[in-house]
């Protein structure tokens, strides 16, 4: 253990990431940034080209951070899974989306194991950092680790759920704090000691299964929360009342509340998928996850509810659903990024058109699609808002010009109550 301890301390300890994307590319600056030597290596040519050009393709890290990380020589990336063996410390942040019958697809961790278990030498740091449910660093990365290797002598492996939010402007890398779980208590040991070069407060815990299972319940609350508002917001209309006034209120109590907002569905890598991953585990143990399938029911309901939001207010300027013009903003899964993955606005424009709707989009973060079975270029959003029957906000990026929107457009439908701090005059605006 010393030696690697030592290199870590002296960082001189050679770091190697697996998949450079949101999760792997501000590890590689960090760790660059704090005097490690850093590789990422990726299976995606594209990614390394633009990488090795010192041009970032993620938009909390900019290029004139990373280009003179990659100039001075301490970041580089790399095809060539030989550079593992080269490798002190390995952090694997490669995906794990769900397959098509919504259960767990962990191939690409798998596949990254093994390219590890290849090229493995005495003395090295393996860390999971990918969204999983509880037991796969023990069940899935220890055993071809451990061939040939004794665990926690001459091979260390952790597990550390990635926190990042994709945008925000307070929380980053290092001021972010950072579960810890290790195989043995050196592994631990170990893997603090990276870890404490570029995070301001590593929390341990005492093994890989609880750091794993930390990250899916801090999700899994907020997919639940998330639920629990969209159900209210689907019966607060019915009720005659607006759900984002109650909850606003409701926000006032100083203790005891913590305030969700509904929204048109769940979007993201993270929030759709990794609650079920921990339900997934759970059936084959033969237990019922019930908030976690509720959730999901209620939000996957989310953009059939927003259709017929759409429907209802078209209906009620006794106009057709069929046939009318309609225009999406937004279309990323959240605001102000570019990140289409899940995004609830492929549901509600494929809904749309599945009834005669002709559905354009705009999105200043998202030129053009071709995901879904969606294959559109976007609409100027400096464009005219007036030529729609119906304008959808789906996702409420900040550069969107609401004022005119509210000016221009026939009829908005508001699915994220952004127009209440735009415009006072809301006679043709509908909310969720
Ligand atoms: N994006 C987020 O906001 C976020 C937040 C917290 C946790 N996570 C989790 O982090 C993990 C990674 O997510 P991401 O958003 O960074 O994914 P991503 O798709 O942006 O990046 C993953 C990268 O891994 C590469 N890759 C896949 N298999 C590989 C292999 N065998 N060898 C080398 N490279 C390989 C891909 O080419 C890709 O570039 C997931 O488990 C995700 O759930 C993501």
């Amino acid at each position: 253990m010393s030696t690697l301890s030592e290199k870590i301390e002296q960082r001189a300890a050679r770091i190697v990431i697996i998949g450079i994307g949101y999760v792997g590319l501000p590890l590689v600056v960090e760790f660059a940034r704090a005097g490690f030597r850093v590789t990422g290596y990726d299976k995606d040519p594209e990614k390394v080209r633009r990488f090795n050009g010192g041009e970032s393709y993620i938009e909390d890290i900019p290029s004139s951070t990373l280009g003179p990380l990659v100039q001075e020589g301490r970041a580089d990336a790399t095809c060539d899974t030989t550079v593992l063996a080269q490798a002190d410390a390995v952090i694997v942040c490669v995906p794990t989306p769900l397959n098509k019958t919504k259960e767990p697809d962990i191939s690409y961790i798998l596949s990254a194991t093994e390219e590890i278990a290849k090229h493995q030498h005495r003395d090295m740091l393996i860390v999971l950092e990918s969204t999983t449910y509880p037991g796969t660093t023990r069940e899935v990365l220890v055993p071809p680790l451990t061939r040939g290797f004794v665990l926690g002598q001459d091979v260390f492996v952790c597990f550390s759920p990635e926190r990042v939010d994709p945008g925000n402007k307070h929380y980053g890398t290092r001021n972010t704090p950072k579960v810890l779980g290790g195989s043995t208590p050196h592994c631990l040991a170990v893997g603090q000691a990276l870890y404490s070069k570029i995070i301001d407060q590593v929390v341990p815990v005492s093994s890989t299964d609880t750091a794993e299972m930390v990250k899916l319940l801090e999700n899994t609350f907020r997919a639940v929360n998330i639920g629990l508002v969209n159900e209210m917001a689907q019966f607060s209309r019915n009720l005659g009342i607006d759900p984002f006034e109650v909850i606003r209120a409701a926000a006032t109590k100083p203790f005891g509340f913590m305030p969700f907002f509904p929204g048109p569905g769940l979007g993201g890598h993270c929030i759709p998928i990794d609650p079920l991953y921990l339900s997934w585990k759970l059936r084959a143990l033969k237990i019922q996850a019930k908030f976690i399938d509720l959730a999901d029911e209620v939000n996957s309901s989310m953009p059939e509810y927003v259709v017929g939001r759409v429907v209802d207010a078209l209906n009620d300027r006794k106009k057709p659903l069929n046939g009318s013009r309609i225009l999406v903003a937004g279309i990323a899964y959240k605001k102000n990024i570019t990140d289409v993955r899940e995004s609830p606005a492929f549901d509600i424009i494929a809904g749309l058109k599945k009834r005669g709707a002709h559905v354009s989009y705009t999105d200043p973060y998202v030129p053009e699609v071709n995901e879904h079975g969606v294959h559109l270029r976007g609409v100027d959003p400096k464009d005219s808002f007036a030529d729609y029957d119906a304008l959808v906000i789906v996702t409420d990026h900040d550069s969107f010009d609401y004022p005119r929107m509210a000016r221009e457009a026939q009829l908005i439908v508001d699915t994220r109550d952004v127009m209440r701090h735009h415009v006072s005059e809301r006679h043709n605006i509908v909310g969720l």
